[in-house]
């Protein structure tokens, strides 16, 4: 772990005209408009390599439709739509993302998408979901979110208050290697960067045990692989949690 403090080192002092542009807010607000574009490449090819497990994962979100039979939404860090084709028919969806430039991509994913509705588009982060009353929601999901969210605590909180009673929270999120794991090493390296470039996505955090904390009646979690190991976003955990 040495050598990855070194590297990591480098990798900072590369990054400090980035880290200087930041810090005056102009990478921000250039990178937030140009990430959704980004994703809209992106997304298709990580569907295309998770079809299967999205498929399987999604495919029990039925049973937790309220009385009436349907299905009460909530996509967290919905970015370009990347789920809605895994949705149920006639389910009813509330969007939330900080970003506005992703409104757009979304909207051609729901025009792709007829089988889902459309309730409410807010612009809200996961940490502050002010716009959706207590236990309102039979399902929330994040995809590939809780890594970039500035605190994951804060948000599996308003995730548990917004569902209602026996509710689920379904995620798939890439998360730390092994500490001993040369994916890990990697981790370390690339994080500096990866948070510029990827939109203040983290390589190396622990979202397995903050959900472990959080407070559902049940958690169904699963590690997975998505690429090769040397690819600093290989490690996945997969699953849904019970309220
Ligand atoms: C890597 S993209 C994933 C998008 C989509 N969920 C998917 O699976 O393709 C990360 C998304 O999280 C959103 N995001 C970033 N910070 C967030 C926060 N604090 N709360 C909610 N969403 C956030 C971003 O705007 C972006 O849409």
């Amino acid at each position: 772990m040495v050598l990855a403090s070194c590297l990591q080192r480098c990798v900072r002092l590369l990054l400090l005209p980035l880290h200087l542009l930041a810090r005056l807010g102009a990478w921000g607000s250039f990178y937030k408009r140009v990430f959704p574009y980004i994703m809209a490449k992106v997304a298709p090819l990580y569907n295309h390599k998770v079809c299967k497990q999205k498929q399987e994962l999604f495919s029990n979100l039925r049973k937790f439709a309220g009385p009436s039979g349907q299905l009460t939404l909530l996509e967290i860090g919905t970015g370009t739509g990347t789920n809605f084709q895994f949705y149920p028919p006639g389910c009813r969806l509330t969007c939330a993302d900080p970003n506005p430039h992703f409104r757009k991509f979304l909207l051609k994913s729901l025009s792709e998408n007829r089988h889902v509705k459309l309730e409410h588009l807010v612009v809200a982060s996961g940490e502050k979901l002010h716009q959706i009353r207590d236990g309102t929601v039979d399902v929330v999901v994040c995809t590939l979110v809780l890594c970039s969210v500035t605190n994951v605590q804060k948000v599996l909180a308003e995730v548990l208050r917004v569902l209602r009673l026996g509710g689920a929270f379904y995620f798939l999120e890439h998360v730390a290697a092994d500490h001993s794991s040369w994916t890990y090493f990697w981790q370390k390296v690339c994080d500096p960067a990866w948070k510029y470039f990827g939109d203040g996505c983290s390589l190396s955090r622990e979202t397995e045990k903050e959900l472990e904390k959080t407070n559902f009646s049940e958690l169904n979690l699963r590690r997975i692989r998505v690429t090769p190991y040397w690819i600093p976003t290989s490690p996945h955990i997969i699953g849904y949690a019970v309220k």
